[in-house]
């Protein structure tokens, strides 16, 4: 069967992935490709309508980001956000000028709701905006559907010819009503009834997994994380004991978490396939004795990791797909799908092994959002805890303990960041913060215990709100929260006398604290 697509073309707005996921979140397939992609391939998707996206270019300078002309003529509905849409009228005779101020952030909107694209739209409501240049002239056939008091064409539609072109950006969640808007394109212009499901991409997936595979021998490296556990089951339930699964635990994890994942994944688990747990804590804490600087480190972990899974592999012999956890952002951000490369190296912890002996790869989540991935996790049946656990990196506790890493600091790091994600769960807060963990700073200071002198470590709590991981907030976690955390980890955990908080944002911070 033949899937509903609807393509964004990317002309380097900040904010291309979320319009995909906008439009997904209406059941519709979405995919980015550049602005650079032939038209020929536009032709041959064939899709149900196109959305071209902001970008930081003025449409009227030479050599700025543009497409064919032809592009509006293939009877296919067009959507221009912002930079679209004023490259659309630009294109097609209107006039696109620069701003005397330039409009950013929260304006005031009124839309004309006989146009179907602000169908069941509240005719007053706050939209985003962020652009220096604006359409002064609509191309003939258009006509003005939205303004705000800065922007004398907030929207433009030529309905004959199903062209539409918005100067805000509707799928920024800031836009009240751009979800509706953005549904409205996809249900009622282009007229896609929205047959992108989990659970058919969960049959689907079964289905093309073992026509690939056929009776192959797959192996996978769980590490525990989102991905790779709805990969691992993904592949077990289409090929069960062809899949070999091996999860390395480098003594870096969190509090019981190599038990949590065995629990799953082992022998006792309810799933078809081979595990193998290496334990390889003492390994990694022998590589790392000594070593104090973050890169080096990072570096220490990936490699050794790497040497770990080869060694294994070696032991298992020759197979013929090795699984990669890669999700859509990846493929968009190294480059591949949109137009916006972001440099994300030190996320690919490693990269791929050398002595592994195997034929082809295989990504059974490529095409899939976050968001998605967790949706297809609970259609599989994966416990919440592992579909719902949050960001951890590649390097685990290595970039959470400043300095030298030892057996005792893991300990303690393990221990306080157990006490802390209880006490968060405990006040209702683990689904709304972005990202929390304990840290251990290198830094020890006299305190009293009783009537005991100590000389102990301090411990930081980190607590992010974000959307992107690119930027971010501290959460303001209750200040009762915070002392009840605070209290139950100088008493429990032996090793420590003081808790900070860390308040910094990101930028100039980052997340991790190392
Ligand atoms: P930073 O600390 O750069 O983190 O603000 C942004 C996000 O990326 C995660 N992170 C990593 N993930 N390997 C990973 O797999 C790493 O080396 C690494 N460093 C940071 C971090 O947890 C946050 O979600």
């Amino acid at each position: 069967m033949k899937r509903e697509l609807v393509i964004v073309l990317d002309f380097g707005g900040q904010y291309n992935q979320l319009v995909a996921r906008r439009v997904r979140e209406c059941q519709v397939y979405c995919e980015i490709y550049s602005y650079k992609t032939d038209i020929e391939k536009i032709k041959e998707m064939n899709p149900m309508g196109i959305i071209l996206t902001g970008g930081p270019s003025s449409c009227y300078e030479k050599d700025s980001a543009t497409y064919s002309k032809e592009l509006f003529e293939l009877d296919i509905p067009v959507l221009g956000l912002c930079y679209g849409a004023q490259l659309m009228q630009h294109l097609l005779g209107g006039k696109v000028e620069r701003a005397s101020v330039r409009e950013y952030g929260k304006s005031q909107l009124t839309v004309d709701n006989s146009s179907v694209l602000f169908s069941n739209v509240a005719k007053e409501s706050v939209c985003w905006m962020s652009h220096f240049d604006y359409i002064s002239k609509v191309a003939d056939g258009f006509r003005i559907t939205a303004t705000t008091k800065d922007c004398p064409v907030a929207a433009c539609e030529n309905k004959e010819k199903n062209l539409y072109g918005i100067q805000f950006h509707p799928e920024v969640l800031h836009t009240q009503e751009g979800t509706k808007m953005i549904e409205n394109f996809v249900k009622d212009v282009c007229h896609c009834h929205g047959d992108w499901r989990m659970d058919s991409f969960v049959e689907e997936s079964i289905q093309d997994i073992r026509n690939k595979v056929g009776n192959g021998k797959v192996l996978c490296a769980l590490s525990g994380g989102v991905d790779s556990s709805v990969a691992a089951v993904l592949l077990s339930k289409a090929i069960g004991n062809q899949l070999t699964c091996v999860f390395v635990d480098h003594g870096l994890l969190r509090k019981n978490e190599g038990d949590e994942v065995e629990a799953v994944f082992g022998e006792d688990g309810p799933y078809e396939l081979n595990f193998i747990r290496v334990n390889a804590q003492q390994r990694y804490y022998d590589k790392l004795k000594g070593v104090t600087d973050p890169e080096k480190k990072r570096k220490i972990i990936g490699e050794e990791f790497i040497r770990v899974f080869e060694e294994e592999a070696k032991k298992i012999g020759a197979v013929d797909f090795l699984v990669q956890g890669t999700i859509y952002p990846d493929v968009v951000e190294s480059g591949l799908g949109g137009e916006s490369a972001v440099i994300k190296s030190h996320h690919n912890v490693g990269g791929l092994p050398d002595h592994v002996d195997f034929k082809e790869i295989i990504e059974p989540l490529r095409d899939l959002f976050k968001d998605e991935v967790r949706k297809v996790g609970l259609e599989l049946g994966i416990p919440d805890y592992l579909v719902y656990r949050q960001p951890f990196p590649g390097p685990g506790l290595g970039i959470r303990i400043i300095g030298e890493v030892t057996a005792e600091k893991v300990r303690i790091v393990q221990d306080a960041d157990a006490i802390y994600r209880e006490e968060i769960a405990n006040a209702g807060l683990d689904r709304s913060i972005g990202q929390y963990f304990a840290a251990l700073t290198n830094m020890q200071s006299v305190g009293v215990m009783g009537d005991e002198r100590t000389y102990d470590y301090a411990i930081a709590l980190r607590a992010v709100n974000t959307i992107d991981f690119m930027t971010a907030e501290a959460a303001q976690i209750p200040y009762e929260v915070l002392n009840k955390v605070m209290s139950r980890i100088i008493n429990e955990v032996r090793g420590v006398n003081r808790v900070f908080y860390d308040i910094t944002s990101k930028p100039p911070g980052t997340i991790e604290f190392e």
